[in-house]
Order: C-alpha cells, then sequence, then structure tokens
C-alpha cells in the first residue's frame, strides 16, 4: 500500500515548522549561558560566522536530500545511492539520524517538563495551591514522571495530526506566541536596574578570545545543534517541501530567524542575571564564572522572579511558558524523523506510529529519570557531542562524494533556476566536499 505523504501548504508553513525545530532550549538557554561564559560578544561574533559559513551549508545538504528523496531520511538517501555499498551506508546514516533524534527527544523531554513544571507553579501559587506550588518545583521521580509524560502527550498529540494539521498548523500557531511573549520580556528586562550592566557585558566583545579552541568548538557545537543537525530532521522536513519553492532562500530565512532569535534570548537571559544580581542574587559561582546550566534557569531566575512580588508571577509564567513553547515545537520535529520512517517503511498507519514510537521514547525517559544524575548527561552527550556532528558530517559527505554534481543542480534550481549562476551554487558542491567534513572533523576531534 503506497503511503500518502503530507505536505508543507505553504511556504510560512515550512519556515514556522523549521524554525519552530531550530528555535528551542538551545537557542533562548544554549545560547547565552554560553555567550556569557565565552567572552561575551566575542562568542556571539564567532557563532554567526560559523552559523553561516558551516552550519548553514550543512543545513542546506539536508534540506537537499530529502526534497530530491521525498521520503523518510534513510529512504531518500537510499534514492541518492547508486551501489549496494551506497545503500548500506545511506541506511546506516539515515538511521543513525533517527535514533539521534529519539536519544534527544528522550532527554529534552525531561528537562521541557521542568520548564511546564515551572510554568505552572506560578499559577498554583495565585490559586493558593501551595503545597502544591512547592511540589511541582522539587526534585522528584513522580514529578519529574508525570512532567515528562505531560510534554511526551502534547508531542505526541501534535505529531498524529500530520504535517498539515499537525507540524504546520501549531507551528504556526505558537512559533508568534513565542517572538511576542520574548520580546515583551525583554523590554520589561530593559527597564530594570542593573540590566545596562547586562547588556554592556553582553555586547562588548573580548577579541583576544576569538580564536580560543574552547570558544569556537562551543560555537560551532551550539549552532549544529540549534539548526537541528545529524538528526534526520531536516531531511524530512525538506521531503515536505514543495518542488515550486526556493530552497537556497527558505534555507538563509530559518537559518537567520534562528540566530536572531539567539541573540534576542541573549538581549533577555544576560541582562536579567546582572538584574537578579543588583537584586543580590548571587550569579557568580564560587570558581569566579558566571552561574549557567540548570543553575541559571532554575535557581537565578526564580529568585530573581521572587523579588518582584506580585509581578514576578506573571513575568515566571511568561519565561517558562516561552521556554516549553520553545521545547515543544523542537520535540515534535525529533519524533517527526522515527514516525516519518515508521510510516514509510514498516507500513504503519500514522496514528499507531506515533503512538508506538512516542511510548518507547518515554520509557526511554523513563530510565533516564530512574537515575537522573548519571544518564542525562551521558544520553545528552552521546547524542549532541558525539552522534549530532558525526551523521551531519556524513550527510555531507554523501552529498558531496556520492551525489551526482549535475543531479544536485537539478535539485537545487528546483523553484529557483537562477541559482546555478549564483555565487552559492557554484561553492557550495565543493564546500560541501570538502571543508564542511574537514571542519566538523577538526571540531569534533578537539572537543574530545
Ligand atoms: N534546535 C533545538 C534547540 O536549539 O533547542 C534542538 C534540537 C531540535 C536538536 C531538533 C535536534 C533536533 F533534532
Amino acid at each position: 500500500m503506497a503511503v500518502s505523504r503530507g505536505e508543507f501548504s505553504s511556504r510560512l508553513g515550512f519556515i514556522m515548522a523549521a524554525a519552530g525545530s531550530a528555535v528551542g532550549l538551545g537557542n533562548i538557554w544554549g545560547f547565552p549561558t554560553q555567550t556569557a561564559s565565552n567572552g561575551g560578544a566575542a562568542f556571539v561574533l564567532v557563532y554567526l560566522f560559523l552559523a553561516f559559513t558551516l552550519a548553514y551549508p550543512a543545513f542546506m545538504a539536508e534540506l537537499l536530500i530529502g526534497r530530491y528523496g521525498q521520503a523518510n531520511a534513510v529512504t531518500s538517501l537510499q534514492k541518492m545511492s547508486r551501489t549496494l555499498f551506497h545503500k548500506r551506508f545511506a541506511f546506516f546514516v539515515g538511521f543513525s539520524g533517527i535514533v539521534c533524534a529519539a536519544l534527544i527527544l528522550s532527554f529534552y523531554g525531561i528537562i521541557a517538563g521542568w520548564m511546564m513544571s515551572y510554568a505552572i507553579e506560578p499559577v498554583l501559587t495565585i490559586t493558593g495551591i501551595n503545597s502544591g506550588a512547592e511540589w511541582v518545583i522539587t526534585q522528584s521521580l513522580p514529578r519529574n514522571i508525570l512532567f515528562t509524560g505531560l510534554f511526551m502527550f502534547l508531542t505526541i498529540f501534535i505529531i498524529r495530526r500530520g504535517v498539515e494539521d499537525g507540524i504546520e498548523k501549531w507551528s504556526k500557531r505558537l512559533m508568534p506566541m513565542l517572538i511576542t511573549l520574548l520580546i515583551l520580556l525583554i523590554a520589561y528586562v530593559f527597564t530594570l536596574e542593573g540590566a545596562d550592566e547586562g547588556l554592556l557585558a553582553y555586547l562588548s566583545p573580548d577579541i583576544s578570545r576569538v580564536l580560543e579552541p574552547g570558544l569556537l568548538i562551543s560555537a560551532l557545537g551550539q549552532a549544529f545543534f540549534s539548526l537541528s543537525l545529524g538528526t534526520s530532521v531536516m531531511v524530512i522536513y525538506g521531503s515536505y517541501i514543495s518542488k515550486k519553492e526556493n530552497l537556497v532562500t527558505l534555507g538563509a530565512q530559518v537559518t537567520l530567524i534562528d540566530v536572531s532569535i539567539a541573540f534576542l534570548a541573549g538581549l533577555l537571559i544576560i541582562p536579567a542575571m546582572y538584574v537578579a544580581q543588583a537584586q543580590g542574587v548571587a550569579i557568580f559561582a564560587e570558581d569566579g564564572s558566571l552561574i549557567s546550566g540548570s543553575g541559571l534557569v532554575f535557581t537565578v531566575l526564580p529568585a530573581l522572579f521572587n523579588t518582584m512580588g506580585s509581578g514576578g508571577l506573571f513575568v515566571g509564567f511568561a519565561f517558562f511558558v516561552l521556554m516549553s513553547i520553545a521545547a515543544l515545537t523542537s520535540s515534535i520535529s525529533m519524533l517527526e524523523g522515527p514516525v516519518s520512517y515508521i510510516v514509510e517503511r514498516h507500513d504503519v498507519e500514522r496514528k499507531k506510529a506515533t503512538t508506538f514510537v512516542g511510548i518507547i521514547i518515554f520509557l526511554i525517559s523513563l530510565a533516564i529519570i530512574s537515575n537522573i544524575g548519571v544518564m542525562l548527561d551521558f544520553v545528552a552527550i552521546l547524542a549532541t557531542q558525539y552522534g549530532q556532528p558525526i551523521i551531519a558530517m556524513l550527510c555531507c559527505i554523501f552529498v558531496g562524494w556520492i551525489w551526482h554534481r549535475n543531479e544536485i543542480l537539478q535539485e537545487i534550481q528546483q523553484g529557483n533556476e537562477h541559482v546555478g549562476s549564483s555565487f552559492f551554487w557554484k561553492i557550495w558542491p565543493w564546500y560541501t566536499k570538502f571543508v564542511c567534513p574537514t571542519a566538523i572533523a577538526i571540531v569534533f576531534i578537539h572537543s574530545l
């Protein structure tokens, strides 16, 4: 039985869905904290440079694979294969990407669950359910199971509805909400004492750090995570774009939205930290570095909201809703990778496949939750520091070395016949063949 495939109904639908995947906890939490601990604007400059020169070409490779193949990651890569060896290699790369997406979702869902629990806390406080408010923000097994389950339920609910009615419709609803909340929060934080000091810390570059290997590695890792590379997600989203659309421009627009939102998140988080300091909240750890990671989001910022009296309840609510929305538009893309594979390769009906894959991933989350201190970092590092860069590199190798140059040209020219004579087209295949895999490999080896 041939499975009818979904397709994004409009250019805007694709942009919102792909930007929704790209914009997530990585932008609003990861980017500002990396910036704060890596020399402020020096990190921002390097990040912008690497996002456009390395992550964008690799992102284009994944979108093109999908649009050419019009299928899940494995099938799309296999359509480009000419020998049995290529086909096996295609299976390995595509399937690894799908597993990587599933693993990322298994830990991302737990963190997203925490965001939801912190969003519910002010609601419980306002309604006078104080013991509930205390319970939802205290680390415990039942709390983690409940909120991870809730978040996975929402993710499954959207993906069961398919491409147009699920991914596209919800991305179009949630992304404008996310951008509005982000701008309102920035505007509010800017009115508070200490914000200008934070702004200065964010925007004054310590240029001497620009070539530090640690900074380069963090910036590239951040750019790859942010564009969801190496996970099959952009291959599958690429496969839902009509052949009439100009992929080169669409890819550039999504990259631009992704880096702009990361930049805006920096305008929120870093000034907020200095506002917190002005209120007497400790923002530096004992070794003198800025508190980052979960300490920042779940300790420093809530302490800041507490200093704001009852208004802080609204600000805290808005902030954690923002985080939850960002996580949800990313998590749906992670679930779509494995689901599309099962639907298309094993002829399973979409709703059943979604529930099945969602439950398996939830079970992995439960295994992580049962030993959270060890497993969360282990899975996160395995999937994002090893899995993503290696698989993204293999995708570039596939496009650069296995795909025929004239086939790439044909695909890239669909929806834009002038691209063949443009500067982008002239350097891109060469870039994907040599520069991207080499640069990714260098950064990867350094990070070991
Ligand atoms: N890009 C998302 C973020 O910045 O939070 C994370 C992500 C989404 C990673 C989808 C991988 C993925 F497949």
